[in-house]
């Protein structure tokens, strides 16, 4: 072909650059301007709903220690996986986790779908002092996690939460302090806290219905890892599209 005279673009190495920029773009376009016309690529589950204030903390907290160095939130889709930690994890499960926990590291068993594994008591025992429930742990202790949970700014939590695309509804966010105290308070009204997250649980999480504790806050945001999901409702439509 004389009209194409590839040894020019092999002997330019600008000229062979920008013509090798052009062809992996338009391969890039492709792939991702579809996305661009639909409203979100996770496909919505069943009861997958926002954190509640507390396990919002609670969850700022496991952030904050770092305890995702050590433990991962994604069980993946091999057999040994799913016999130890039970089903795959699925993207609508993380879909309001800003920033997601999915960790690349396993010190420490995977978390996702630790919630309702053990008690609440256990759990507290357990971040107070690890080797006193699991002797051979290499866990640190987190007994300092007793003390008073910091939550006069809960309220904007929420709206950063919903700036970034989490549905807080303007209910959730003027009700954001009671609902989080609710939630510790086993005796406070469920109703209305309950009405706006389905399924939280309300319990004196650290033992101690008398003060609300940054332990409160880590256990309620534990007890409710991959409890959302109930799977016996999942189609298995659904989990194709995962
Ligand atoms: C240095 C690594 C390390 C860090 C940091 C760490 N863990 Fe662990 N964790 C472990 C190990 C190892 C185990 C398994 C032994 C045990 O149960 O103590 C474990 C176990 C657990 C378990 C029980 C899991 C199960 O299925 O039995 C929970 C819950 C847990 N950790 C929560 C946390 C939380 C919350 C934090 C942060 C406040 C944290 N861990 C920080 C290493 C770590």
């Amino acid at each position: 072909m004389k009209w194409f005279n590839h040894a020019v673009i092999e002997k330019n190495v600008i000229l062979m650059g920008v013509l090798t920029l052009i062809t992996v773009s338009i391969g890039g376009l492709a792939q991702i301007v579809p996305l661009f016309t639909v409203a979100t690529t996770i496909e919505r589950v069943e009861g997958v709903r926002p954190y509640t204030p507390l396990e919002l903390m609670g969850r700022n907290i496991y952030v904050r220690e770092g305890c995702y160095v050590c433990h991962s939130q994604m069980v993946r889709p091999f057999r040994d996986e799913l016999e130890r930690y039970g089903h795959f994890s699925l993207a609508a499960e993380s879909m309001y986790d800003h920033p997601f926990q999915w960790g690349s590291k396993r010190s420490g068993p995977d978390l996702a779908r630790v919630g309702g594994r053990y008690s609440d008591d256990w759990q507290a025992a357990h971040l107070r002092s690890p080797r006193a429930v699991v002797p051979e742990s290499i866990m640190p202790p987190y007994a300092f996690l007793d003390r008073p949970l910091a939550y006069a700014d809960i309220a904007d939590h929420l709206k950063a939460q919903r700036a970034i695309g989490v549905p807080y509804s303007e209910e959730m966010i003027a009700n954001a302090r009671a609902d989080l105290e609710a939630q510790a308070r086993p005796e406070a009204d469920p109703a209305a806290f309950q009405g706006r997250y389905a399924r939280a649980r309300q319990a004196a999480f650290d033992g101690n219905p008398g003060a609300i504790t940054e332990m409160d806050a880590v256990v309620a945001y534990l007890q409710m890892l991959g409890t959302l999901v109930q799977f016996r409702d999942v189609t298995p439509e659904q989990m194709r599209q995962q």
